[in-house]
């Protein structure tokens, strides 16, 4: 019989989008659904689950509903249970710090949503910590297993561009303001003293997303606006948004490689998907998406002419190609949670640890610093 062995995660925020749907249901359920995390030598991790929030009534409710026993209200109570190893955090994210904090000196391996901390010195400081007291930690980064990406980290693996020049990202949709239509995000998104602002959200992902594909961002440069300054809340109340809904960036990667990327809640999709990165080489180009990506060769592009006079007698939309899946693409925040775990339990391999969260806090602090002062501005290496 294959033996199992336990290990207790505490999951804080389980009650939120994420908490709930990507990292319990999709995530945690789905590997005990499966058995467990296999291990090299064919023993089973099973993750034990304690869910933590603010309500007792919310979590019984989705403890219930899941077949879970295991919650409670009281944060410390759950650290300082010995057979928890782990602190999981996708609470808002004005809470994170905090509560990452008191977790490390309890002495939890951690694992958490991005951004890891409001501020760079406050997302050292987690970095520096869990270092110190021989933790081990890691930072979702999801975005970089859609499957959209993966195909694109192929093309380049497989040196499909030539020499890289650019790419064009574009990435939002309409979030509704809140009165006419409910909002389709928390209100807390658009008041900066909570957390908020598209800034603060996006650019930790598009920093992971650069680096991992194409190379280290090395400048910024940062228009940061907010469009729609009144909304209403989940009360029906109106607010004003103090953060940021819209950013428009210059991002400046070792190599010479820009890559420009827009980032608006307030803008309508007129696009394939809610995100899409255009990559142009030398050899070759490619449009990825969350799910899809297409391609153009040098050998196949067309000679556009500029010619007003004259209608466009085709779709340049067909003359590309759809890269085809391959392989069966995994939940992408399951795909990093059983890495993660490995990682707990075998010491295998996991790069996106504390520190690249930090560099991810630093390019939207850093950015936010470009807007205000209307500078290009270059990021120095963290010191550890
Ligand atoms: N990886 C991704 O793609 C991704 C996507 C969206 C959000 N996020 C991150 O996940 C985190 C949660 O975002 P969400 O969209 O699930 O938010 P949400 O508002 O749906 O959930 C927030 C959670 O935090 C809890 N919470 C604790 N203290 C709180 C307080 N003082 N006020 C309000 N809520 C409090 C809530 O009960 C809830 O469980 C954020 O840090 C966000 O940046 C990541």
């Amino acid at each position: 019989m294959t033996t199992r062995v336990p290990v207790g995660i505490v999951l804080n925020g389980v009650t939120g989008r994420m908490g709930y749907r990507q990292h319990l249901v999709r995530s945690l359920l789905a590997i005990r659904e499966a058995g467990g995390v296999p291990l090299r030598d064919g023993t089973l991790l099973w993750p034990e689950l304690l869910l933590v929030g603010r309500s007792e009534a919310k979590l019984r409710d989705i403890a219930t509903r899941h077949g879970l026993t295991d919650w409670t209200t009281d944060l410390g109570a759950a650290l300082a249970r010995p057979d928890m190893a782990v602190y999981f955090d996708a609470q808002v994210t004005s809470e994170r710090e905090k509560a990452i904090g008191l977790a490390i000196a309890a002495g939890k391996h951690i694992y958490t949503e991005k951004p890891t901390a409001t501020t760079l010195h406050g997302a050292i400081e987690l970095a520096r910590a869990a270092d110190a007291a021989g933790l081990r930690h890691g930072v979702v980064q999801d975005k970089l297993f859609l499957p959209g990406l993966r195909k694109l980290q192929r093309l380049v693996d497989a040196g499909f561009f030539g020499k890289i020049l650019s790419v064009r990202g574009e990435f939002g949709y309409w979030v509704f303001e809140g009165d006419w239509q409910q909002a389709q995000r928390p209100s807390w998104n658009y008041r900066s003293a909570d957390g908020g602002g598209i800034v603060v959200d996006m650019f930790p992902h598009w920093h992971y997303v650069l680096e991992q594909i194409f190379a280290p961002v090395r400048a910024v440069t940062a228009h940061v606006t907010t469009h729609i300054p009144r909304r209403w809340d989940e009360r029906g109340e109106a607010y004003e948004a103090t953060a940021d809904d819209a950013a428009y960036a210059i991002f400046e990667l070792e190599g010479g490689v820009v890559a420009q990327i827009n980032s608006s809640w307030a803008v309508r999709v007129n696009r394939d998907e809610l995100v899409e990165f255009q990559v142009d080489g030398t050899e070759g180009s490619a449009v990825a998406g969350l799910r899809n990506c297409r391609i153009q060769h040098r050998a196949t592009t067309p000679k556009p002419v500029w010619n007003p006079d004259l209608p466009v007698g085709h779709s340049f939309r067909d003359q590309w190609q759809e890269v085809p899946d391959n392989e069966d693409f995994d939940n992408g925040f399951k795909a990093q949670w059983e890495m993660f775990l490995r990682h707990i339990a075998q010491d295998a391999p996991y790069t996106w640890d504390l520190w690249a969260g930090a560099r991810g806090v630093q390019l939207a602090e850093l950015g936010l610093q470009s807007a205000r002062e209307g500078r290009r501005i270059e990021l120095p290496e963290l010191e550890r």
